[in-house]
Order: C-alpha cells, then structure tokens, then sequence
C-alpha cells in the first residue's frame, strides 16, 4: 500500500516536527489539534524552525513555502478521511489516546494505517482497543525531529507483514533510518538511553561530579553530541519521569526507577527547556547550571 497523504494528530514538540518532516518530504499533511490556539502555536513552531533552517542556509526559501502549502490545520477530525496513514503524537495517556483512535476511526478510510509515536505505552494495548489491530503500528519519532535520523518501527502480534512494508518505505521517504522493534515497552532506544539519563541524575544527587562536569564527561569523554544532564532538559524532566515509571512498573528493575532529585523537579516546575529551567537556568544566556538544585 502506498502511502500518499498523511494525518498527525497532536501539534506539540513531536507531532509538530512529525508534521513538518511530512511535508518538508512531499506528503500532503494534516495536522489535527484540540484546539485553534493550540493548532496555531505547533504551526509557529513549524514556521521558526524551518525560518531558522533558512537563515542558516540549510532550507532554501523556495522549500519552506512549498512545505507550509502541504500542511493544513484542522480542529475537525473529518478533514482526516482521505488520509492513508494517521500518526497520533498527543499525550502520553492511554485513556486519551483511545479516544483519539476511536475519533479517528470513524473519520478514516477502512484501509488507512494508524500509528501511535508513544515513548512507552503498549502498541498491543492501544491496538485492540481499535476495529484494525492489523493496521496499526509503533512509529517512534526523535528530539528534534527534523534533525534525528531514527524512527522506531514497533509491530505487535497482530500487525499485517505489509503495514510494516508501508511505513517503513514512509519512514525512509521521510528521510529517516528506520529500525524494528517488538512491543516491548520503551522499545530499543528508551530500554538503553532512560537507565543512562536516570543514572546521570543519580551521580550529581550523589555528589560524584557538578551538573557540568557530568555533562562534559560524556560530551568529552564519549563524543555525546550533548551531555545527558542537557538531554534531559530537551526531552523534559516530566516526560522521562513518566517514561521511567512506566519502565519500572514493567519491569521492577532499580534502573528504570526515577531518583527522588527528578521528583523534586518535576513537582517544583523545573521541567527543563520547555518551562525555562531544569538542570539549568534558560532565562540566561549562555544558560547557566543550577547547582543549588542538590543542596536543597
Ligand atoms: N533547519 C535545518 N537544519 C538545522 C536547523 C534547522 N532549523 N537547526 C540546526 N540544523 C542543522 C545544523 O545546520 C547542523 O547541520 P550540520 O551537521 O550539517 O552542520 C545540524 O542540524 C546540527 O545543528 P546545530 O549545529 O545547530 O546544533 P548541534 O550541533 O548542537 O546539534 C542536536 C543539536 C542535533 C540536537 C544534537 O545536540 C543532538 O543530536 N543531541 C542529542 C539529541 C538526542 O539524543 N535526542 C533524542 C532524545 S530521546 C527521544 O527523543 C525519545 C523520547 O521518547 C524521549
């Protein structure tokens, strides 16, 4: 089944680089959100951050208007029904996100192909909640997607050997490396890289090195484009807390266990970029460390 026409369902940090990945690569694309206001921030986002790549010379001009003339916004889930696939990026809870499908399942051509970008919620489980568990697939995206190359292809038991065919060919059209990966929570890439972001939190709450040196150490010490303290805040403390409880809850291992100090942060607001501080202050430029966060 060729994939010609794309629905992202959910315009915030993921869904909104999903949707401009989607037509930067030529695909007509619609992008559902709750809401105009919320419809109107994740397609300014799509806007800077191709401005952005046109200042820096990466994007021409030309590009970034043929990409925004591929994209339309919609608060109306019926204007997903000539789509061929439909991604939900929406929040991480299973309760929402099968109310999404349900929508969507109404508004979709029988054949089309759901995807759900969860981090580390069940595909199995979201997919018998739907009228096609054989159409439907883990497509995991990366932080900042238009610049991350993976894209995680998670089948279940279910999914028809053609549907993975389908998105993967889409996955290499949208320039990405794909790679598969069973149902297993947190799939390849979170099973590895949450212990090593929790542990990093572990060593400055231990006293084993400053937020920088912890930083610098993996940056300079193993060629890291970013140290994990710096990942942590791109991703958002709040988000990988909630991927790391569901992991421990999964698998009851020490590793997956979110330490107190990433509580702490999440309960005060320091959610990292997103909210302006996390294991560093943005409000400043250069951003500067917040070392206090261990003393207190
Ligand atoms: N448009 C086009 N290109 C752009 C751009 C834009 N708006 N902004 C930057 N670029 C290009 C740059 O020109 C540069 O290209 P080059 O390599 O050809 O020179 C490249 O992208 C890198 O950009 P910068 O030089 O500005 O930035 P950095 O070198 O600091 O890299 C980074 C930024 C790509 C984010 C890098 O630090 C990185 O890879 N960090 C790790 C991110 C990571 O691990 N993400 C995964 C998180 S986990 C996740 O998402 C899973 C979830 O489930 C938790």
């Amino acid at each position: 089944m060729e994939i010609r026409k794309v629905a992202v369902v959910g315009c915030g940090l993921m869904g909104s680089g999903i949707a401009q990945v989607s037509a930067q690569s030529g695909f007509h694309t619609v992008v559902l959100e709750a809401s105009p206001q919320l419809l109107d921030a994740g397609l300014t986002r799509i806007d800077q951050f191709l401005a952005a790549g046109v200042a820096k010379g990466k994007v021409r001009p030309e590009d970034k208007s043929a990409t925004l003339s591929r994209l339309t916004g919609s608060s109306d889930p019926a204007s997903v029904r000539d789509c061929d696939l439909a991604i939900e990026a929406v929040t991480e809870d299973l309760r929402v996100k099968r109310e999404v499908f349900g929508t969507l399942e109404s508004h979709l051509k029988p054949e089309a192909i759901l995807a759900s970008n969860t981090s580390s919620l069940s595909i199995t489980e979201m997919a018998a909640a739907t009228r096609r568990p054989g159409r439907f697939v883990g497509l995991h995206f990366f932080n900042p997607v238009p610049l991350m190359k993976l894209v995680e292809v998670v089948h279940t038991l279910r999914t028809e050997p053609g549907v993975v065919e389908a998105v993967t060919a889409l996955a290499k059209s949208l320039g990405k490396t794909p790679i598969h990966t069973s149902d297993r929570t947190g799939f390849i890439v979170n099973r590895l890289l949450v212990p090593y972001l929790l542990d990093a939190i572990r060593a400055v709450e231990d006293g084993v090195g400053s937020i920088v040196d912890v930083d610098q150490g993996m940056k300079l010490g193993c060629g890291h484009p970013m140290g994990p303290l710096t990942l942590n805040d791109l991703v958002g403390i709040d988000t990988t807390y909630f991927i790391a409880n569901i992991m421990f809850e999964e698998f009851r291992e020490k590793r997956f266990a979110p330490p107190p100090l990433m509580k702490r942060m999440v309960l005060a607001g320091f959610l990292g970029r997103k909210s302006g501080r996390g294991f560093y202050d943005y409000s400043v430029e250069p951003s500067r460390p917040n070392d206090f966060l261990v003393a207190r």
